[in-house]
């Protein structure tokens, strides 16, 4: 069924240059792109969208990656668009995403404190509902 998902290319896609990279495979793939915008994010808005997250040992480093520069927000369209999008993305690690993946083909791993791994899409459609509305309100 039609569903939507919010989707965030992260601070190193935009530091990159991986912004019309991905969104082209996004499109490329047949979704629709109905909400974009570009926005350096708030500790506040991160503590929310991270929330799960609190206490674990990356989240604070997570929080600050994030801070640290402009990402891209979008909410995208499509049947069964948020496990494709996912599946676009590859798995966490960029080392181990598989090749033809966002993650597999654009990413690697740093050896830093956080996985720096290019995009984030909802893992749900409990969490794209709620991710939706802190992002781009009701
Ligand atoms: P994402 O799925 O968008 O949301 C949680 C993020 O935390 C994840 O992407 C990674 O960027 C990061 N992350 C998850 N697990 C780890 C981990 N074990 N070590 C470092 N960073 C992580």
């Amino acid at each position: 069924s039609t569903e939507r998902t919010l989707v965030l290319v992260k601070p190193d896609g935009v530091k990159r240059h991986l912004v019309g990279e991905i969104l082209s495979r996004i499109e490329t793939k047949g979704y629709d792109v109905v909400e974009l915008k570009m926005l350096t994010p708030t500790r506040q808005i991160l503590e929310q969208h991270y929330a799960e997250h609190e206490g674990k040992p990356f989240y604070e480093p997570l929080v600050e990656f994030m801070m640290s520069g402009p990402v891209v927000a979008a909410v995208l369209e499509g049947n069964r668009v948020i496990e494709g999008f996912r599946s676009l993305a590859g798995t966490t690690e960029p080392t181990a995403a598989a090749p033809g993946t966002i993650r597999g083909d654009l990413g690697r791993d740093w050896g830093l404190k956080v996985q720096q791994n290019l995009v984030h899409g909802s893992d749900s459609s409990e969490s794209a509902e709620r991710e939706m509305g802190i992002w781009f309100g009701a």
